[in-house]
């Protein structure tokens, strides 16, 4: 029998899917879809508080996402910048401590410019934490964590016997984050895409069918309390 908790999720990580497929069921080009993915987002962080949720960490782009049309591409860059300019003022107010993590050497200076200055807007909120993984893979993190790691290595500032299960995070984009506890996958895919695959090594996973653009507070607050009833053993036998 499973043992109830109680204790929700401090970490809660979503890969917010399906914006496309909700805009093809309307008939509307892709790009609509990502606009209403988009307003749901805020709802759901201010939603968090109540639910005991510190860290938020949502999947905005892929590292795979630049495989698809230009105008999509396109379309949704511009919507990234316009969306950290209309929301900066309320991300502050609510006290949301808003990073990024993924390369941001492929993203173009404008928004990284934005993406910089929201960082720092918001830098002394913690209310909730809100990480937005854009252009953010999980092995192509693991590989320049790698990278930056054997360069120290090599520089001399760490020995190869002193790599080890701790080291490695460091270096991770996630450096400041607890692991996430739970993700939340929209749109009926049972994958993770390429998503905080380090991290997520212990977490729970909900597949839940709702896409994206659909997914409410109503929803969130749903997949928290079937969390609690999960029995966390993280290898162990308890007595
Ligand atoms: C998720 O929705 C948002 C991004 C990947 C940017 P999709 O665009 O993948 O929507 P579907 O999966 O095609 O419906
Ligand atoms: C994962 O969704 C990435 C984001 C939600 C940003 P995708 O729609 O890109 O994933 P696949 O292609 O279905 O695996
Ligand atoms: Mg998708």
């Amino acid at each position: 029998m499973s043992k109830v908790s109680s204790v929700g999720p401090k970490h809660v990580a979503i890969i917010m899917d399906g914006n496309g497929r909700w805009a093809q069921l309307r008939g509307r080009p892709r790009l609509m879809g990502h606009h209403a993915g988009a307003r749901r987002v805020r709802d759901i962080v201010e939603a968090c508080p109540d639910q005991g949720v510190k860290y938020l960490t949502i999947f905005a782009f892929s590292t795979e996402n630049w495989k698809r049309t230009q105008t999509e591409v396109a379309g949704l860059m511009k919507l990234f910048r316009r969306y950290i300019q209309r929301e900066a003022r309320n991300l502050l107010a609510n006290g949301v401590c808003v990073r990024f993590i993924g390369d941001r050497v492929r993203l173009d200076d404008k928004l990284v410019r934005l993406m910089d200055e929201l960082e720092l807007l918001t830098s002394q909120n913690d209310r909730v934490h809100l990480t937005v993984a854009l252009n953010y893979g999980g092995r192509d993190e693991v590989t320049r964590a790698t990278q930056r790691l054997a360069h120290d290595v090599g520089a001399g500032k760490l020995s190869p016997a002193d790599v080890c299960d701790k080291t490695l995070p460091k270096y991770l984009d996630t450096y400041f984050l607890p692991d996430p506890d739970l993700v939340i996958r929209t749109s009926g895919e049972a994958r993770i895409s390429n998503f905080l695959l380090w991290q997520s090594a212990y977490a729970e996973y909900e597949f839940i069918d709702t896409l994206w653009p659909d997914f409410t507070p109503v929803i969130f607050a749903k997949v928290l309390t079937s969390f609690k009833v999960r029995d966390r053993r993280f290898g162990a036998v308890k007595a």
